[in-house]
């Protein structure tokens, strides 16, 4: 038998984030459709303060592009929704913005994840994390309004079990390649309280200064690119506004849509670069 997994550190991390981000609350989902659906939920009934939500089981995880992420064995959860050993670690957070500018904020958030796991992360433009050639994690971003602001969403899905454990045949990355010691947990705690600051940092200055360290994690710069709608290229990294920019045979093309995906050529049609069962 696993042993049992650890217990969440959500009131370390309260303690550490509501000083500076007022009203703050941390909670604990045995099982909820998905973290960020819930979040946008409370947020249209007028439930908008900042909200960390943690899934032990989602049962309709999203992902970008309308796809899915699914986080969890075919067979139902327990009745409480814990797991003997957790395959991922599934988290939103939530909380009104009013930056000037929100261009850029999928790739500042993909930064700060990467920044509080591993120097060694890379980040798939916009923002999946990847380790060793294989994705490692996902972040879906979505707002919905309130009143004349908004509130945002970012949820993020790390795989957290070896690709055997998880029945893939094309094999992922799992955080214990990079991290060995580091559990769910664990890494929830190195994550938030960098995640809420960067966020905050993003309303005040914007995508600045997060692009030099997308510049050296950039997992796309000088590879061939193929683009959701068949076009190739070969990637020549980011604008200031975090547009992917793409030599194309028709001349310069900068991708700013998140809803165009974008695959390195040489692992096509591969999988492992959509969103991998975690
Ligand atoms: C992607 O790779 O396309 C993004 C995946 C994001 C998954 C996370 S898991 C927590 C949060 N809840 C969801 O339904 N999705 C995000």
């Amino acid at each position: 038998m696993p042993d049992a997994p650890g217990p969440w550190p959500l009131d370390a991390i309260a303690a550490e984030v509501a000083p500076w981000l007022t009203g703050f609350r941390a909670e604990l989902l045995p099982s909820i459709d998905s973290t960020n659906s819930e979040l946008m939920r409370r947020a249209r009934t007028g439930c908008d303060g900042p909200t960390l939500l943690v899934a032990e089981a989602q049962t309709a995880g999203r992902g970008r592009l309308g796809r899915t992420w699914v986080s969890q064995d075919a067979g139902a959860p327990s009745p409480t929704g814990a797991q003997a050993v957790r395959r991922a670690l599934t988290f939103s957070l939530g909380l009104a913005l009013a930056p000037r500018d929100w261009t850029g904020l999928s790739l500042a958030v993909g930064v700060s994840v990467a920044r509080s796991l591993h120097p060694d992360l890379q980040i798939k433009w916009p923002n999946d994390l990847w380790f060793d050639g294989r994705k490692l994690a996902g972040i879906l971003i979505e707002t919905a309004s309130i009143g004349a602001r908004r509130y945002l969403v970012v949820g993020v899905g790390i795989n957290m079990l070896a690709p055997a454990a998880r029945g893939l045949s094309v094999p992922a990355a799992w955080l214990g390649e990079v991290l060995p010691q580091c559990d769910a947990p664990q890494a929830l705690l190195r994550i938030v309280p960098g995640l809420a600051s960067a966020i905050l940092l993003f309303e005040l200055q914007g995508l600045a200064p997060f692009l030099p360290d997308f510049q050296a994690r950039d997992l796309l710069r000088g590879r061939g690119v193929v683009l959701s709608d068949g076009v190739t290229g070969t990637a020549q990294g980011i604008d200031s506004g975090g547009g992917l920019l793409v030599h194309t045979p028709a001349g310069m093309k900068t991708i700013t849509s998140a809803e165009v995906s974008v695959r390195p050529a040489d692992d096509a049609p591969n999988p492992a670069w959509r969103n991998p069962p975690s």
